[in-house]
């Protein structure tokens, strides 16, 4: 039986979670214990075989995946860029391999006092910057005896558990009160970060294999639960941010990246005022959070607990509001949701789903849709991966290949996204479903 699954009463499984959010892992880049090197856990005889081992419970082919496949391993060398030099230049900075921003984030950059013999910061973003400093396990985890349990007492990170991995991700792909992509770095010319949790998972090669033995040794969760793990921790990430210097430090105007992008950055014919959306009650002209994430989870809400979906709706709008007033006014109200948020997550991430719960999920994400509520860039951008991940999750992704395709193309360039036909694609997309 798998934990998550377990059917157990409300009240003592958000004691639960208390006590898990308590006693969560540390990120690895604040690990106790040092972080050993890539090349520690890349030798011939451990990590870095040639091709898979059979008699071992794990690839051993992880360091060649990798190094050959995984943009993590170039992460550093990107930095070495003529876009990171360019970037560098226009932030004032020496260089960007060498400028802390620019490390916490492209390498596993903890303190020197940190790093073992064979650590590189030029290894990018190597196995300890995820799996956590290897130093007490390093020697321990190949032994026979050694389990899953006494590794990440020694200080593995859990990254198998859906919320341990979503702060993990959510570290780089969105940033924390300490490392973060400002609209300035964007304005030097950094990509805007994203993240949906699945689908990121998805498209990080893996150098792992969810199997039996796997799922003995570490459970496994359906990707429908990890995805809606990555929005309310993206959520719950965004409006604890709100509250942080991050969004606060600067003078006249606040952080700009927490914000709809779009709402400043497009063409302003025609108009395209989300009238729908829930940021409705702040009046045109107006610059707008980033709400994408809350209004997807209010949709899935409305499938759950209509109730609930009308609270979080509300606040939502609330938030918006607070956004014409004040910073304070703003960070009581992201507060306030993420207290909403907290109430009603653990029921939402470990419910069991079923196929016509689903197929209902799916639906009700494509009608909202094609209404017109998904009007922004970021908000249609999760709707894209969640109906994506709702499909493949259903096996009828191939179905649905054509229609797929389209939600694709409408969002795939950013700068060329036109509403309009994001809303009419989705119309066609639910009745399509419908038939
Ligand atoms: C220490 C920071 C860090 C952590 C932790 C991290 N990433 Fe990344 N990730 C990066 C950076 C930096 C890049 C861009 C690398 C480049 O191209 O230079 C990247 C790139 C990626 C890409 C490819 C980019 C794309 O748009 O397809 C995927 C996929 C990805 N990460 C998934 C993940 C997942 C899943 C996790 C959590 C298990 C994760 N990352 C954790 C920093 C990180
Ligand atoms: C909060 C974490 C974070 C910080 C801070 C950060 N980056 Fe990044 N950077 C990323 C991630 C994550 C990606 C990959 C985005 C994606 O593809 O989804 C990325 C992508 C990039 C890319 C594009 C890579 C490609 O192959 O397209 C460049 C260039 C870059 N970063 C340079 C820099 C520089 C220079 C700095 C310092 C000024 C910096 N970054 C600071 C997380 C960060
Ligand atoms: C961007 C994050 C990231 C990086 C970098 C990374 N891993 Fe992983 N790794 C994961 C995730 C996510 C999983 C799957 C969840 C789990 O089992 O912990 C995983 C799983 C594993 C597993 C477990 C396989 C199993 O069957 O239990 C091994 C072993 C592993 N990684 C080794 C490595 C090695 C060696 C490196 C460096 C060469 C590395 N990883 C780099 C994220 C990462
Ligand atoms: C409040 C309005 C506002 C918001 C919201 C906003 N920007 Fe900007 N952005 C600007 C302004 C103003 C400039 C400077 C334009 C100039 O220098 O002429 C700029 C410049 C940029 C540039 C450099 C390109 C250029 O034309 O100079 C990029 C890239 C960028 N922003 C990305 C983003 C991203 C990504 C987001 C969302 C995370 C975002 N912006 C949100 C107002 C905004």
């Amino acid at each position: 039986m798998k934990k998550y699954r377990q059917q157990l009463p409300l009240l003592p499984l958000m004691l639960l979670m208390i006590v898990i959010n308590v006693c969560a892992a540390p990120l690895p880049q604040f690990s106790q214990e040092k972080h050993m090197g890539v090349a520690t856990c890349a030798s011939g005889v451990c990590h870095g075989k040639s091709v898979e081992d059979s008699t071992e419970n794990v690839m051993m082919t992880e360091y060649r995946v990798w190094l050959t496949e995984d943009d993590h391993a170039r992460a550093y060398k990107t930095l070495m860029k003529p876009a990171s030099k360019q970037i560098a230049k226009k932030l004032g900075l020496k260089s960007a391999h060498t400028a802390k921003i620019c490390l916490d984030c492209h390498a596993d950059n903890v303190p020197r006092n940190m790093r073992g013999k064979k650590f590189q910061i030029t290894d990018g973003v190597g196995c300890e910057a995820c799996h956590g400093g290897a130093e007490k396990w390093l020697s321990d985890h190949k032994e026979t005896g050694a389990t899953h349990e006494k590794n990440i007492k020694l200080g593995l990170y859990p990254s198998e558990k859906p919320r341990d991995r979503a702060k993990l991700c959510l570290s780089c792909h969105l940033g924390t009160k300490d490392k973060f992509a400002t609209h300035r770095m964007m304005g030097a010319g950094h990509p805007r970060l994203s993240l949906e949790l699945e689908a990121f998972t998805q498209n990080q090669p893996a150098h792992y294999k969810v199997d039996a033995d796997y799922e003995k040794r570490k459970g496994s969760i359906s990707s429908v639960n990890m995805w809606l793990t990555g929005l309310f921790y993206k959520a719950d990430s965004q409006l604890q941010l709100l509250q942080s210097k991050q969004f606060r430090q600067h003078g006249l105007f606040p952080e700009l990246s927490f914000y709809e992008c779009h709402s400043c950055h497009r063409p302003m014919n025609p108009s395209r005022w989300p009238v729908e959306a829930a940021s409705n009650n702040v009046p045109p002209g107006s610059i707008r959070l980033d709400d994408a994430v809350l209004v997807i989870l209010a949709s899935v809400l409305e499938v759950l607990s209509s109730e609930k979906a009308a609270t979080l709706k509300s606040a939502i709008k609330q938030l918006h509001a607070a956004s014409l007033k004040d910073k304070a006014t703003i960070m009581e109200r992201a507060k306030a949701i993420q207290a909403i948020l907290n109430d009603v997550s653990v029921v939402v991430i470990e419910k069991k789903y079923m196929v016509t719960q689903k197929k209902i999920l799916r639906k009700k994400l494509l009608a909202d849709a094609g209404t017109g509520l998904f009007r922004d860039y970021s908000s249609a951008e999760q709707v894209f991966y969640a109906v994506e991940t709702l499909s493949i999750d259903l096996k009828d992704e191939n179905k649905y290949a054509d229609k797929l395709d389209k939600l694709l193309a409408a969002i795939d360039e950013e700068d060329k996204y036109y509403p309009e036909q994001f809303k009419i694609i989705a119309q066609l997309f639910f009745q399509k479903l419908s038939e």
